[in-house]
């Protein structure tokens, strides 16, 4: 077998339907494109349709297979609707991986319950939906991988974790749930955990470069994350490989969470 045939055995994604949510941005748009690369056939999910179809674009025209859906996923009946355009793209999805977030992040004496609630709905009640939306269906066809995106701050406190910090924790909860509901079905459900990523989530504090710089240091490899150090890790826990891999929270942040 030659190291291609090798490769492709353990991680291809050819005729796999893989939906990812928060595709159009950072840490899923990287995802997205790396699950395409890897041979799936993706649709991404998020709100603006410019920056939407300008990644299917790309990705289409290095000829990946992909489409988008618009969709706000801060409401129950708008995480159903944007499921039911999403499988009715390329069928129901195989992968499902859940980026899209929001880091809403007030002191805590001035969390109000309107941060509160949209914290939980994106962070947190919108994987749920989507997981109970298709896990079923991937326990039912034998096959399945569920990827949360969660944060350091599932883990630790770190400037105003808040309700941010609540919904993440939550969410390496879920993904626990879930595995041990559909594992057994050959569904893998498993969360990837950033550390400091440079993307549009966090801006304001990328703008600082002596908090990136910091930042940097807090690191073993003396960076900060960049949202391709995502890539890999996506295509490991989506493919065949990765299958006896399961409830796991797998940290993908330069060491800053054992430094
Ligand atoms: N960057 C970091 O340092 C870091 C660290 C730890 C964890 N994370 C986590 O990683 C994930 C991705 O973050 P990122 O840094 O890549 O952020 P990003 O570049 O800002 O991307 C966020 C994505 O979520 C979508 N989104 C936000 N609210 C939505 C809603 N109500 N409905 C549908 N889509 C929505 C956005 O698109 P629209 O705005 O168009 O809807 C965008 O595609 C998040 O879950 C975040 O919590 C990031």
């Amino acid at each position: 077998m030659t190291s291609q045939a090798y490769l492709s055995q353990l991680f291809s994604l050819e005729g796999r339907v893989a939906l990812v949510t928060g595709g159009s941005s950072g840490i899923g748009r990287s995802i997205a494109e790396a699950l395409a690369r890897a041979g799936a056939s993706v649709v991404i999910a998020a709100r603006r349709e410019p920056e939407l179809s300008s990644v299917v674009a790309e990705l289409d025209a290095s000829g990946c297979r992909s489409a988008w859906v618009s969709g706000d996923l801060s409401t129950r009946d708008g995480v159903r609707t944007a499921a039911e355009a999403a499988a009715a793209v390329f069928g129901e999805p195989d992968i499902l991986v859940n980026s899209a977030g929001v880091n809403l992040r007030p002191p805590m004496n001035e969390l109000t319950d309107e941060v509160w609630d949209t914290t939980m709905a994106v962070n947190l009640e919108a994987p749920y939906l989507l997981g109970q939306r298709f896990g079923p269906g991937m326990a039912e066809r034998g096959f399945g991988r569920i990827i949360h995106i969660t944060s350091q701050q599932a883990h630790r406190a770190f400037v105003q974790s808040g309700a941010y910090g609540v919904s993440k924790g939550a969410l390496e909860s879920l993904a626990r749930s879930q595995a041990e509901a559909w594992s057994p079905h050959g569904v893998t459900c498993n969360t990837l955990v950033p550390g400091f990523v440079l993307t549009p989530l966090n801006a304001r504090l990328a703008d600082d470069p002596e908090q990136v710089a910091h930042l940097a240091t807090r690191t073993m490899t003396g960076r900060n994350g960049l949202p391709d150090d995502f890539a890999g890790a996506a295509v490991f826990l989506a493919s065949g490989a990765a299958g006896y891999v399961t409830g796991q929270s797998i940290f993908v942040d330069g060491g800053l969470s054992v430094h």
